[in-house]
């Protein structure tokens, strides 16, 4: 089976997926995976007040979005980074039908993507593990926090418990949405306890997603 290893396959993917991919991401409730909860507990573990700029990593359709905007409020700021020009020309029309004037929409891959200094939070929910130099995403990232910014992800992983046997079936469930076998080799919780303070891990959807967090680290002297 194909694996969705370079750049240009996930764009492809995602450029595929763009004009159906809020009613597709929606369709594993079916399943009984809560993505709205699962969004609202990583927005919430942001602890954004109002005024704070806010980076998202992988933005896509701008799905998080309202959750944040309900957290910065007008004087706040949002920057959504992503790879697919499609994905973000959908939330582009997203912040144009809402009347949002404090979002700033990028296309850039995450690695080659400069955080602007002292950001009150960073987020990025199912696309971190889609950049293979995630790692050091990561590590910008935490050194662009402002004292007392925090950084969040949540994404999906192979679960630790019996599930982890149902592998194969979980990577095709997915891979319409460019995850594949090599994707589940990539750990980015672990980054965010190698390069965040006080980095909390918890587990979602009996182990198959999880929610990492942590503070900005302390300033170098
Ligand atoms: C599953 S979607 C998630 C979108 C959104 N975060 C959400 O939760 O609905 C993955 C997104 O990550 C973006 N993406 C994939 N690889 C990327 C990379 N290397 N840099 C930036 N964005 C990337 C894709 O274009 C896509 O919009």
């Amino acid at each position: 089976m194909k694996d969705f290893t370079t750049r240009d396959q996930v764009l492809a993917v995602y450029r595929r997926r763009a004009p159906h991919y809020d009613f597709s991401a929606n369709l594993y409730r079916l399943l009984g995976f809560r993505e709205a909860a699962y969004r609202r507990m990583a927005v919430d573990a942001l602890r954004l007040n109002a005024g704070d700029t806010v980076v998202e990593i992988g933005c896509g359709t701008g799905l998080n979005f309202p959750l944040l905007q309900a957290k910065v409020g007008t004087n706040g700021r949002i920057i959504g980074v992503d790879l697919t020009d499609a994905m973000l020309a959908r939330a582009a029309a997203r912040v144009a039908s809402m009347g949002w004037s404090n979002v700033e929409l990028i296309q850039s891959d995450a690695a080659s993507y400069r955080f602007p200094e002292g950001v009150n939070g960073i987020l990025s929910t199912f696309a971190l593990t889609l950049e293979p130099e995630y790692d050091d995403v990561i590590e910008r990232g935490a050194r662009a926090l402002s004292p007392g910014g925090r950084l969040v992800i949540l994404d999906m992983k192979l679960p630790r418990n019996w599930l982890r046997h149902l592998a194969p079936v979980l990577v095709l469930l997915v891979r319409p949405f460019a995850v594949s076998t090599e994707i589940t080799r990539r750990h980015p919780w672990e980054s965010v306890e190698r390069h965040l303070r006080n980095p909390t891990f918890s587990e979602v959807y009996f182990g198959v997603g999880y929610i990492a967090a942590g503070d900005a680290p302390q300033p170098a002297r």
